[in-house]
């Protein structure tokens, strides 16, 4: 022990990678349990900037043992083309485990993603186009394909012949594509199998008997709780839980070796892709957000829609959660605001909704009640201790951490290493 979870507490892009980086020298595994190559997470160290998808970003932290554990969804291609880019800009990549429980992303769930959203036209959910949703699919219907498929290739075969059998089907009948062919299918799964075997392995028994030993497990999770197939803005959310408890159903260790729960968030919000978003802005503050805060996706190069802090959401992340600290990112994007205004409640027809409406047709319907902060000018990039914030900043961080009911651990003043405020230890006992 302890075993520490790390979420994103709005729509993903909080700052998971910088959160992940900072615990990396006093941890000694880091654990991706869930989602796959959809997220898109940026660690800078010095000059050098790092863009992790599949991998969770631990990876970057000398002497952590990086793994993907059965949660995941994996594209195969994607996880070597990530390794070698890594390699060849002089990351020892060599510890990494792969669990062999963990789902394979084949081709066509690629293919399935994008025709689907296609047919789906402005009711899309504006996917990554990865195929995550269909391998997450196919894994709740048993149809999926695990990494230790790929050591047999006669299983590989049948349980790939079973899933065309209906999926060619569909991409003939319905979407107007051609066939999928078997052989091609194993071919490009089967391309990478020998290299991959050393690394795969059951992490779920590496984990645990790391807990026993003491050692520290930081469990990072990709996407956001307003993303979480359960818990998030259903049906625009990806398709796993990337809330806390998807630590433990997509890592296989239970419940009590979980200390702390840390849930990152942005001192504003962000969100990519469709759905709804109360606070989101359309006017010039909101494009002084994307402009200030560099807000494009990672993965997809998306302008991200911006919007003003939400505390509505923040008190459900810290309930769906069980919240113990927060990391808040990005302060610094707002210098310059003349005012700051919070999300405070909502307005659902009339009626004020102070916990999160989980009802779709609520949520749509609702407008933000707003306070409204006194902003600052002062540069705060270079704050390293609470006391060297302005006063208005400062006002503004108690005032968050006041309405989220959890501590605020450290705030992110700017993108690199060293551009955080320690508040409270983030590596505790429960
Ligand atoms: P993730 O998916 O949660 O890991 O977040 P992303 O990497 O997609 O997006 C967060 C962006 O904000 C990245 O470009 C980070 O380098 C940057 N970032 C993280 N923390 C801070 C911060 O405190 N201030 C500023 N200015 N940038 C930050
Ligand atoms: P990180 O880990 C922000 C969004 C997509 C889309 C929805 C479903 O960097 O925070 P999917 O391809 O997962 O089926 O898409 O989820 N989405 C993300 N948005 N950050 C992410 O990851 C995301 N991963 C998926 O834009 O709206
Ligand atoms: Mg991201």
């Amino acid at each position: 022990m302890p075993g520490v979870v790390l979420v994103g507490a709005q729509w993903g892009d909080e700052g998971k990678g910088k959160a992940t980086d900072l615990l990396g020298s006093r941890v000694d595994h880091v654990v991706k349990f869930n989602g796959g190559n959809n997220a898109g997470h940026t660690v800078v160290i010095g000059d050098e900037k790092y863009a992790l998808h599949l991998l969770p970003s631990g990876i970057l932290s000398p002497g952590v043992v990086p793994v993907i554990a059965n949660g995941v969804v994996v594209d195969i291609d994607v996880l070597f083309e990530e390794l070698d880019a890594l390699e060849a800009r002089g990351v020892d990549v060599s510890r990494l485990l792969v669990s062999g429980s963990a789902h394979v992303i084949a081709p066509y769930h690629r293919t399935i993603d994008k025709v689907t959203e296609r047919f789906l036209g402005k009711r899309r959910i504006g996917t990554t186009g990865r195929g995550i949703g269909p391998a997450y699919a196919d894994k709740i219907s048993r149809a999926g394909l695990r990494m230790w498929d790929l050591f047999d290739e006669k299983i590989l075969r049948a349980k790939i012949e079973g899933a065309l059998d209906q999926k060619n089907h569909l991409l003939v009948k319905v979407y107007n594509r051609r066939a999928v062919e078997v052989d091609e299918v194993v071919e490009e799964l089967l391309r990478h199998a020998e290299r991959l075997r050393p690394m795969v392995t059951d992490t779920s028994v590496v984990l645990n008997k790391a807990l026993d030993e003491g050692k520290n497990v930081l469990f990072e999770a990709g996407q956001a709780t307003m993303l979480d197939i359960d818990h998030g803005t259903y049906p625009f959310v990806t398709s796993s839980n990337a809330t806390a408890g998807g630590a433990v159903t997509g890592s296989g260790v239970g419940p009590t070796r979980i200390d702390s729960v840390i849930g990152v968030i942005k001192a504003y919000t962000t969100r990519v892709g469709e759905g709804p978003f109360p606070t989101e802005l359309f006017d010039d503050k909101g494009e002084f957000l994307l402009k200030q805060g560099g807000e494009y996706g990672v993965t997809t190069g998306r302008a991200r829609r911006c919007g003003w802090y939400d505390a509505v959401i923040a008190r459900y992340a810290a309930r769906v959660n069980g919240l113990t600290d927060l990391v808040l990112t990005k302060l610094d994007i707002l210098t310059g605001m003349e005012k700051v205004p919070v999300c405070v409640a909502y307005d659902v027809d009339g009626v004020r909704h102070d916990e999160m409406p989980t009802d779709q047709t609520a949520f749509h319907h609702a407008k933000p009640i707003y306070e409204e902060f006194d902003g600052w000018w002062e540069d705060i990039s270079t704050a390293r201790s609470l006391a060297d914030l302005p006063k208005n900043a400062r006002t503004y961080v108690d005032a968050l951490e006041q309405m989220s009911g959890t501590r605020i651990s450290a705030i992110g003043v700017g993108p690199a290493r060293d551009q955080i405020i320690p508040v409270h230890d983030l590596i505790h006992p429960r």
